[in-house]
């Protein structure tokens, strides 16, 4: 179907919303990396030819997924990976990001599986043949159920049971591999994951949360030690979420709780990671019972360089002063949302970009996932998701304006290459840019697909 829609980047031509930036802008650079992301539990399937992880676990909790589905078929990308590639060469990226899936390429007893690793050593020779370069992310949440069974992320031996996996697979893929991630979103797996418990394990307790993104820090830490070591030529580094915190109104309290739900929620990662410290203002608000398991050594393991810094953008946070429980959430109403709930905020993108480049001392950063769930409607071949291509321009828009401030962002990533399982929301939430039939598996680019890749496509060389 696809084949149909988009031979050559040519017939993409009769694109309607196209996406333009400033001629002069580095993001219409060809040098500038332009991809689009997945992770391994939302498309791969083929859960009977890998080991349980905690997602499968959590799925078969009834009441857990909107819309009581799970991973064991997703995308089905294992069978269909080849097509999916051709699908990505057609969207005309530079890049792929996709996540390695801990249980497919380890078994339990920490020998490697030579079947899991042997798919994705394919997947990165055909990406090779193919000219694309490979963003591959260790971490996107789903850690081998065996591992949780000892305590999962609040037991310290599972960082360096991560340390292994890294190595293991930094070793076998060689020099393949551009950049490596070794977590996605550590905010997601600890807290959602053990202290909220809304994703998996479906842990709720702040001490088991905090205990868990300590370990998760460690973890990153000790698995740079690894990738520099075995790949010491690709860009290594990790990806955060994060949403910049507005008052509701501009009085202090509202300002202040604002900048406590911004240090609670997110500097909780990037503190220790640039500063090598939690931030006080954070710590002060958690009960000493539930500070992060420190030992001495650990902020530095988790303090060193990075290559690149991750973020995942998707909306921004506004906030008020509350007594009980120090900062309350809002959606304004009237503005613009998203299927997710989440209001559309382009300006928070550069706000975030340029708000970072002055607290921290930043690396190259990569914008590792940006996108939109939309109502899209499949109609005679063509999904019109006007408003999704109205989101990648006003987000790109934004980015640029964070370079013109002075940030140094080397790539952009949409998420996400086609629809996916979207976590406690299923199926039913969908992001791609490529529209997925899940009864057939058929693939269809939607129209923010064309527009994304005629916009890739006409890249011109400047520098
Ligand atoms: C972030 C996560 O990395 C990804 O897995 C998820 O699907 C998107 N955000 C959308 O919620």
């Amino acid at each position: 179907v696809w084949q149909a829609i988009a031979t050559t980047a040519n017939e993409l031509i009769f694109v309607t919303m196209k996406i333009s930036l400033p001629a002069s802008s580095p993001l219409t650079d060809d040098s500038f990396i332009y991809g689009a992301a997945t992770a391994a539990f939302q498309i791969e399937g083929a859960a009977d030819t890998r080991l349980p992880c905690i997602w499968d676990t959590f799925c078969a909790k009834p009441g857990t997924i909107s819309d009581g589905s799970d991973g064991q078929v997703a995308c089905d990308h294992i069978n269909r990976w080849q097509e999916d590639l051709d699908l990505i060469e057609h969207l005309n990226v530079d890049a792929y990001r996709f996540s390695v899936s801990w249980p497919r390429v380890m078994h339990a007893d920490g020998s490697p599986n030579p079947e899991g690793l042997a798919f994705y050593v394919a997947l990165l020779d055909r990406l090779a043949e193919k000219n694309i370069k490979a963003f591959v992310t260790l971490y996107h949440w789903d850690l081998p159920q065996h591992l949780e069974d000892a305590g999962g992320w609040q037991n310290r031996a599972t960082a360096y049971q991560f340390q292994q996996y890294a190595d293991l697979v930094s070793r076998t893929f060689g020099d393949r591999v551009y950049s490596y991630a070794t977590l996605n979103e550590p905010f997601c797996s600890a807290y959602l994951g053990y202290e909220v418990g809304i994703h998996a394990p479906g842990i709720a307790d702040q001490k088991a949360g905090r205990a868990a993104a300590h370990h998760l820090l460690l973890a990153h830490g000790l698995a740079m030690d690894v990738l520099r070591k075995n790949s010491p030529n690709s860009l290594n580094g990790i990806v955060l979420n994060m949403s910049p915190g507005y008052g509701r109104t501009d009085s202090r309290a509202d300002q202040e709780a604002a900048a406590l739900a911004e240090d609670f929620l997110f500097h909780w990662y990037a503190e220790p990671l640039f500063n090598g410290r939690y931030p006080a203002r954070a710590l002060a608000h958690i009960p000493d019972s539930a500070h992060p398991p420190v030992q001495p050594g650990d902020m530095e393991i988790i303090a060193q360089p990075i290559d690149f810094l991750g973020l995942n953008y998707y909306t921004r946070g506004i906030y008020h002063a509350d007594p009980d429980t120090g900062f309350g959430e809002t959606v304004p109403e009237g503005a613009p949302i998203t299927e997710m709930g989440w209001e559309v905020y382009p300006q928070g993108l550069t706000d975030l970009l340029v708000g970072l480049n002055s607290r921290y001392q930043l690396p190259p950063v990569f914008i590792t996932e940006n996108g939109a769930a939309m109502a899209d409607t499949l109609t005679d071949g063509q999904v019109h998701d006007d408003s999704r291509v109205d989101y990648f321009q006003t987000h790109l828009q934004a980015v640029h304006n964070a370079v013109e401030q002075g940030v140094d962002v080397q790539g952009y990533f949409a998420w996400s290459l086609m629809d996916n399982f979207e976590w406690a929301l299923g199926y039913e939430k969908r992001f791609g840019i490529v529209h997925v039939d899940y009864d057939t598996q058929v693939r269809t680019i939607k129209d923010s697909g064309k527009a994304l890749a005629d916009f890739f496509g006409n890249r011109t060389q400047k520098t």
